[in-house]
């Protein structure tokens, strides 16, 4: 299913926060994700440890009122993830045999908002869906699973798209680890 919102039509843009680039105001309703878009997103792109994306009108050129953002790194799924070796086996079981490693690219959602204002109107789908292409199409490296430490008010939302989590392990954690297969998104 394709996200509601077209963002030609509402003059939208999803661009990459420059290293000197700053928000100047946001805010989601959760202070810890609030102060990583407003005061530590250029320090991680600086350290190279993730890169911030922010949605906002095309005129908006002082990010003055971004809509949404979302914070994407390098990351893995490996044995470790897992209880034991058998559940990590069984996650394997979707490659073919030769192509069975110690570990499977991804790339992971470290930060993912939207502004009070703008919730329920399918914009996290929205980036979802973004994020999910950006992985797919004309990519630099291999990447089969887009992972996120979620929030547990927030998995249902990702649940509703796609998303499974890993093991069963931090069921009752305030962050579960979910993860969606790319080879998936075809079949959306
Ligand atoms: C979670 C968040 C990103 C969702 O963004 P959004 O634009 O409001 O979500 P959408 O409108 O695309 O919702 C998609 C679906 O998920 C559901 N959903 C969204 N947030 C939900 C929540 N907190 N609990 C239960 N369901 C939720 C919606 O009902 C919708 O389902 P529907 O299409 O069947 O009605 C947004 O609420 C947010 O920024 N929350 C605060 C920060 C946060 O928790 N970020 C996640 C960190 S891991």
């Amino acid at each position: 299913m394709q996200p509601k919102l077209n963002l030609e039509e509402h003059q939208l843009v999803i661009s990459k926060l420059d290293e000197n680039e700053t928000v100047k105001t946001f805010d989601c309703g959760d202070s810890d994700l609030n102060d990583f878009i407003l005061y530590e997103s250029p320090l991680y792109r600086k350290e190279k440890l993730s890169i911030t994306y922010v949605l906002k009108n095309a005129d908006d050129i002082n990010n003055e009122h971004v809509i949404a953002f979302f914070s994407l790194s390098n990351d893995r799924i490996s044995l470790s993830d897992f209880d034991n070796k058998t559940k990590y086996n069984r996650f394997s079981r979707r490659f073919n045999n030769r192509k069975r490693l110690k570990s499977y690219p991804a790339a992971k959602i470290g930060r993912l908002a939207v502004n009070v204002s703008m919730k329920g109107h399918s914009i996290g789908t929205y980036l979802l869906k973004f994020i999910k292409t950006y992985f797919t199409s004309d990519n630099k490296t291999g990447c089969r699973f887009i992972t996120v430490d979620a929030y547990a008010a927030a998995i249902p939302f990702y649940l509703n798209n796609g998303f499974v989590p890993l093991n069963d392990e931090d069921i009752d954690e305030p962050t579960r680890l979910l993860y969606f297969d790319l080879n998936d998104l075809d079949e959306d």
